[in-house]
């Protein structure tokens, strides 16, 4: 399927739950949110069902997202049911880790290929302080797990807030010893996110450079993703950034996302779409579905403007329900 700008659109990356077991000081006010109700939230045969109208559409690669994914019961039963459909070739999972432990071996078996674990810092403190959970340790026992499988590929994702210990040469130094791709993801001003400044890619590269040496630039594609990644030497894993702000890169832009609550968001930034819930739960046939949704996909807005203030036209929905 490809836009009206030229885009495949082949990548879906779909919100699960809007539940977390984090509070994420950029994501999730402490006391917590209005969560929706489970009548609001899809089935696992709606997503089952949105998604195989998706691969008829040119759709090869899911994200399983949330909140944390990992917090919906049962969720290697979706993936089962997703790794049904033909024509649908990858399905990973970007995760907080703390329930990851005990999930990973039922979701390789399921068919997952790969694992993205937020993680923003080594430190038990500041892990406190960022998550306002003490649960560091799980985490990493969580990404140790992980790489008992030497087939799923492992990222880890910091969004470096420039607080005092958050280490993120640390972080850096997980992708020197282990198969791992550590991510740097800059601010994204959506819903708490706008109160903090970040670090800025030129400014992590500057400092890992002064450690590690020359950063080389990767050639190989290491995910569907909009990162960049380098290697400095000696280097098992590499180093990515997702600079959205500052290296915009919506003119690849290869996504659309679905909501926990049935929305197929075009965009990260503007609410258009097309609430698929509705017309399911109305009795819209497949063809209908898939009529509504190319249009969707026609409509994609050409890109976010995140920079501009002038442009504040934004989408309500939160962090926590879009899944990143
Ligand atoms: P892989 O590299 O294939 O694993 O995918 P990914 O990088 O898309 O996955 P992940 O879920 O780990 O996302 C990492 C970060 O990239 C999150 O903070 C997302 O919000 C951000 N991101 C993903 N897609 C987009 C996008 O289309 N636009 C913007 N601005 N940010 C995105
Ligand atoms: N900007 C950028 N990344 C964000 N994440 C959550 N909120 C924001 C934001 N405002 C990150 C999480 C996780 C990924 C899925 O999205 O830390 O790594
Ligand atoms: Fe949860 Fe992710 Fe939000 Fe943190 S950033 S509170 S892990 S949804």
């Amino acid at each position: 399927m490809i836009d009206s700008y030229g885009r495949n659109i082949d990548y879906i990356r779909i919100s699960v739950t809007d539940r977390c077991n984090l509070r994420c000081i950029y994501c999730m006010p402490e006391d917590g949110v209005a969560l929706a109700d489970h009548r609001d939230v899809l089935s696992y045969e709606e997503i089952e069902k949105i998604c195989r109208i998706l691969v008829r559409l040119g759709v090869k690669k899911v994200k399983l997202t949330g909140g944390e994914p990992l917090v919906r019961k049962d969720l290697k039963e979706l993936v089962k049911q997703l790794k049904r459909i033909e024509g649908l070739e990858e399905i990973t999972l970007t995760s907080n880790g703390v329930l990851l432990k005990e999930f990973i071996g039922p979701l390789v078996q399921a068919g997952i290929s790969g694992v993205n674990v937020s993680l923003d810092t080594l430190s038990s403190g500041v892990f406190r302080e960022i998550t306002r959970r003490d649960v560091l340790e799980q985490v990493m026992e969580g990404i140790e797990e992980a790489l008992k499988y030497p087939d799923i590929s492992l990222k880890v994702n910091c969004v470096p807030l420039g607080i005092p210990g958050q280490e993120i040469q640390k972080l850096a130094d997980l992708a020197r010893e282990n198969r791992i791709h550590v991510r740097f993801i800059e601010m994204m001003p959506i819903g708490y996110g706008k109160q903090y400044r970040c670090l800025t890619q030129d400014e992590i590269m500057k400092q890992l450079t002064e450690a590690y040496g020359i950063m080389y630039p990767v050639c190989e594609t290491l995910g569907n993703g909009p990162a960049c990644y380098y290697k400095p030497e000696k280097f098992r894993g590499s180093i990515g950034f997702i600079s959205a702000v500052s290296h915009k890169f919506c003119s690849e832009c290869n996504r659309v996302r679905l909501t926990s609550q049935g929305f197929l968001k075009t965009c990260l930034q503007y609410d258009t779409g097309r609430d698929l819930r509705r017309l399911l739960r109305a009795g819209a046939t497949d063809e209908e579905l898939q009529e509504e949704m190319s249009k969707a996909i026609l409509e994609k807005p050409r890109e976010h403007h995140f920079a501009d203030p002038k442009i504040q036209e934004e989408d309500g929905r939160m962090m926590w329900q879009i899944g990143g």
